[in-house]
C-alpha cells in the first residue's frame, strides 16, 4: 500500500545530488518532476549472511521515499542462477539515477529525438526518457513480459504511452540498461542510419567488474556500427538469456578437482593483476572463456592470503595465492595470464579508450586494439 508522498522536494533534491552528471536542462527537468517512489514500491535489500557466507535478499515493502529520491540503485527483482547453486541473483533493478543521467548526457539526448531503451525494469528510466523526448518518442523492451507489464500500468498513469515494440530503422538513440558481451545486430537495425547506441561492454563473468561503456554509431546505410568504449564508469547487470534464471552464470566452469595433476609454481606476477580494470578488459578479449573468482562481497572478507581462482570454458584451472605459490593444472594457465599481462605491459598499458569497435552485420562485435593492430571476435 503506498503512502501519499510529498515528492517533488524530494525529487528535486535527488536531481541537485547528481546535478554532476547532468548538463542540459531538459535532464535537469525531467529528474527533478518524475517520481521515482511510484517505480519502486518494493525492493530487495541485500545483507551477507558471514557464517554460511552467501547473501541473502530481504524485500522492503513501501520504502522510505527519502531512501528512494538518493542516488542508489535498488534491486526490484532476484532469480535462481542458470548454473546451480542455492545464491539467488539479482534480475532487475532501478538503476542509479546519476549513472543513468551520464548515459542520457552521454547519448546527447534531446527533446524530440526517437529513443529505444533495453531493459525496462521497473520503468523509471523509461519514464526519464519520456518526459526528455516526448513518450510518442520512446520504446523500451524488456525480456521480462511481467516487468514490462508492472512498467506500463505505471507510466501509464503517469500518462505516457511509449511503445514495448521497437521499429527498425527508428530511432536516433538506443540506451542498453545491461550489459553484453556481443552488441545484439537487432540494435544497429532499430537504429536510423547515424544513429547512436550506448552499451555495458564486458565478460559473460558474474565476477567482472569491469564497465566498458562502447559508443557506436550506425553508418549511412544502417548496416554496420562503429566506435569506441569509453573509460570505466559504472557497470551493468548482465544480460539473461533465459526469463526464469539470472543466467549470466551459465557459463561457469565447474570448480576444478583433478587434483593429482596439481603442481605448485612460483608467481611472476601476482594475483593483484586482476584487480586492474583495464588489464581485466585486455585479459577478456585475449582468452574470452576465462572466469575469475573475486573476493565477494568486494571489501568484505578480503584477505591478502585468500586464494583468486582462474577456470577456463574448456577446463583448464589455476589458483594463486598472495605469497608465492600458484597451483595450476599442466598446462599453466596462470603463465599464460602473466604472458598476458606482459604483452598489455610492452603495449603500454592500453587503456579502454584503445580500442575501436564494429558491430558486423555477421552480429559480430569485433573489439579491435587500435595500438597493437590485435584484432578478435566476441
Ligand atoms: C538494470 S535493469 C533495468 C533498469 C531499468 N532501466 C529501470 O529504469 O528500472 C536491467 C534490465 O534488463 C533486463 N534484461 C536482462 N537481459 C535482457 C535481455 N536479454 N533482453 C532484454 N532485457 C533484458 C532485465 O530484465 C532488467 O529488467
Amino acid at each position: 500500500m503506498s503512502r501519499l508522498v510529498n515528492w517533488k522536494p524530494l525529487a528535486e533534491r535527488l536531481r541537485s545530488e547528481i546535478g554532476e552528471w547532468i548538463k542540459t536542462d531538459a535532464i535537469r527537468e525531467a529528474f527533478a518532476n518524475t517520481p521515482r517512489h511510484l517505480f519502486i514500491p518494493r525492493y530487495l535489500d541485500y545483507t551477507f549472511d558471514e557464517d554460511a557466507k552467501r547473501t541473502r535478499w530481504v524485500p522492503v515493502e513501501d520504502p522510505d521515499p527519502d531512501l528512494i529520491y538518493s542516488n542508489t540503485a535498488f534491486v526490484t527483482q532476484v532469480q535462481p542462477g542458470a548454473a546451480g547453486g542455492t545464491d539467488m541473483i539479482s534480475t532487475s533493478s532501478s538503476s542509479m539515477p546519476g549513472l543513468m543521467a551520464d548515459m542520457i548526457e552521454e547519448l546527447s539526448i534531446k527533446p524530440g529525438m526517437r529513443v529505444v531503451e533495453i531493459g525496462t525494469g521497473t520503468g523509471y528510466n523509461a519514464a526519464i526518457l519520456c518526459h526528455i523526448v516526448g513518450a510518442a518518442n520512446v520504446a523500451t523492451t524488456d525480456i521480462d513480459p511481467e516487468l514490462v507489464e508492472s512498467a506500463k500500468n505505471r507510466l501509464n498513469k503517469l500518462g505516457y504511452h511509449p511503445t514495448f515494440t521497437p521499429e527498425e530503422g527508428s530511432y536516433d538513440r538506443l540506451i542498453a540498461t545491461h550489459a553484453v558481451d556481443n552488441i545484439p545486430y537487432e540494435w544497429v537495425r532499430w537504429l536510423k542510419p547515424g544513429g547512436v547506441m550506448l552499451a555495458d561492454l564486458r565478460a559473460r563473468n558474474p565476477m567482472s567488474h569491469i564497465a566498458a561503456w562502447a559508443i557506436v554509431t550506425v553508418d549511412d546505410n544502417g548496416t554496420t556500427a562503429t566506435g569506441k568504449l569509453l573509460p570505466p564508469r559504472g557497470g551493468f547487470m548482465g544480460a539473461r538469456r533465459t526469463l526464469r534464471h539470472a543466467d549470466h552464470d551459465v557459463d561457469t566452469p565447474r570448480k576444478y578437482t583433478d587434483t593429482a595433476r596439481l603442481r605448485t609454481r612460483q608467481v611472476i606476477h601476482p594475483k593483484a593483476i586482476l584487480d586492474d580494470a583495464e588489464f581485466e578488459f585486455f585479459l577478456w578479449r585475449s582468452m574470452p572463456s576465462a572466469v575469475w573468482s573475486r573476493p565477494w562481497p568486494p571489501g568484505k572478507h578480503e584477505d591478502p592470503e585468500d586464494q583468486r581462482q582462474v577456470m577456463t570454458r574448456d577446463g583448464r584451472w589455476t589458483s594463486v595465492s598472495a605469497i608465492d605459490a600458484g597451483y595450476m593444472t599442466p598446462d599453466d594457465l596462470w603463465g599464460d595470464i602473466e604472458l598476458a599481462y606482459d604483452k598489455w605491459t610492452d603495449a603500454g598499458k592500453p587503456g579502454l579508450d584503445a580500442y575501436n569497435i564494429t558491430v558486423n552485420t555477421d552480429g559480430h562485435t569485433v573489439v579491435e586494439l587500435a595500438v597493437s593492430g590485435a584484432e578478435d571476435t566476441a
